[in-house]
C-alpha cells in the first residue's frame, strides 16, 4: 500500500543526497535515524497514513480536480504566477489566448489587463469554470495539438502548467506558434523538469478529499528548444522559480511536522516551475 511516510522517506532520502559532501556529520546522522525510526514503525504516521492515488488522463483527472482546483492551496502556482505575470505584463492589450486555460486564472488577468480573451481547454468541467469566472472570453472546448482558432489570430498567448501532460510538446508549440501573428508573444509554463525527474507530477485532492494524479511527463529543456526551432519560435526569456522556505508548508501537504528539517534541505532552492517568454518570428 501507498503511504505518505513514503514521501517523507523519499524527502530524507533526497535531503541526505543533496548534502553528504557539505553537511556536518552530526546533521547526516540525524537523516539516517530519522529514515530508520519512521522506515521501521509502519504502524505509526507517517507510514500508517495509506493514500490511494488512481492514476488518470487529463480529462478524467481534471474533471475530478475540477472541484478543488481554485481553493487547493499549490505551491506550483505561488512560484509559477508571479513569473507569468511579469512577462505577460510586457505586453500592450490586444488579441491575447489562454491555452490550456483551465479554470480561467491566466484568461482572468488578461480580460483585467484589457486584451480581448479567448480561451481552449479540453476537459469540460475546467472550461465550466473559466466561464462564470471570464464571462467575457470566447472560450471553446478543444485540443492543444489542433487549436480552434486561425492562423496568425493572437497577439499573445499564454499555455500555463499544462504541455507537461503530453508526452510530446512539439505539436502544441507547433499550434501555438501557428495562432499567433509575426512578432507575437508566447508565455509557456510548467513543472520544471528537475521537479517531474523526482516525482513531481500531477497530484490532486478533490473537493471530498479524495487524492488523484493527472499523469505527466519529463520534457528536459533540449527538447523545449528544439520545438520552439521547428516552430519559428525565439526565446526571449527564461525564468526558473525556486522553492523558498515559505512554500514549505503547501509542498508537503501537511507532512512537514515529521522531518522539518529533511524538508527544508531537500526542497529549498530546487527550482519549482519553468517559463518560458517566446517570440514568433
Ligand atoms: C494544471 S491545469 C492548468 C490550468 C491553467 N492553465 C492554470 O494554469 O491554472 C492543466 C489544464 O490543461 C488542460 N489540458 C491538458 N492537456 C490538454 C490538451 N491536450 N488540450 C487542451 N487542454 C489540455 C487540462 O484540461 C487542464 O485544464
Amino acid at each position: 500500500m501507498r503511504t505518505a511516510g513514503h514521501y517523507v522517506l523519499g524527502t530524507e532520502g533526497l535531503a541526505l543526497l543533496r548534502t553528504w559532501l557539505v553537511a556536518h556529520e552530526e546533521t547526516l546522522g540525524r537523516r539516517v535515524d530519522e529514515l530508520a525510526r519512521m522506515a521501521s514503525a509502519p504502524d505509526a504516521p507517517p507510514m500508517a497514513i495509506r493514500l490511494d492515488v488512481p492514476d488518470h488522463d487529463v480529462e478524467a483527472g481534471y474533471a475530478r480536480w475540477a472541484t478543488s482546483y481554485d481553493d487547493m492551496a499549490n505551491p506550483l502556482i505561488r512560484v509559477e504566477e508571479p513569473a507569468v505575470r511579469a512577462l505577460v505584463d510586457r505586453v500592450p492589450a490586444g488579441r491575447a489566448l489562454d491555452a490550456a486555460c483551465g479554470t480561467g486564472r491566466h484568461a482572468a488577468y488578461l480580460a483585467a489587463r484589457g486584451h480581448r480573451v479567448a480561451g481552449v481547454d479540453a476537459t469540460p468541467a475546467m472550461l465550466e469554470k473559466a466561464r462564470a469566472r471570464v464571462p467575457s472570453a470566447d472560450l471553446r472546448l478543444g485540443d492543444l495539438a489542433d487549436l480552434p482558432f486561425e492562423d496568425g489570430a493572437f497577439d499573445l498567448a499564454v499555455c500555463a502548467l499544462a504541455l507537461s501532460h503530453l508526452p510530446d510538446p512539439g505539436p502544441a508549440i507547433a499550434e501555438l506558434a501557428r495562432v499567433l501573428r509575426p512578432g507575437g508573444t508566447l508565455v509557456l509554463s510548467d513543472l520544471h523538469p528537475t521537479m517531474l525527474l523526482l516525482g513531481g507530477t500531477g497530484f490532486f485532492v478533490d473537493a471530498s478529499g479524495r487524492p488523484g494524479n493527472v499523469r505527466s511527463f519529463h520534457h528536459p529543456h533540449a527538447r523545449y528548444l528544439a520545438a520552439f526551432r521547428r516552430a519559428g519560435l525565439d526565446v526571449v526569456d527564461c525564468v526558473e522559480p525556486t522553492i523558498e522556505p515559505d512554500d514549505l508548508a503547501a509542498l508537503s501537504g501537511g507532512l512537514m511536522g515529521f522531518a522539518e528539517e529533511a524538508f527544508r534541505t531537500a526542497w529549498v532552492g530546487m527550482p519549482n516551475a519553468l517559463v518560458w517568454s517566446l517570440v514568433h518570428s
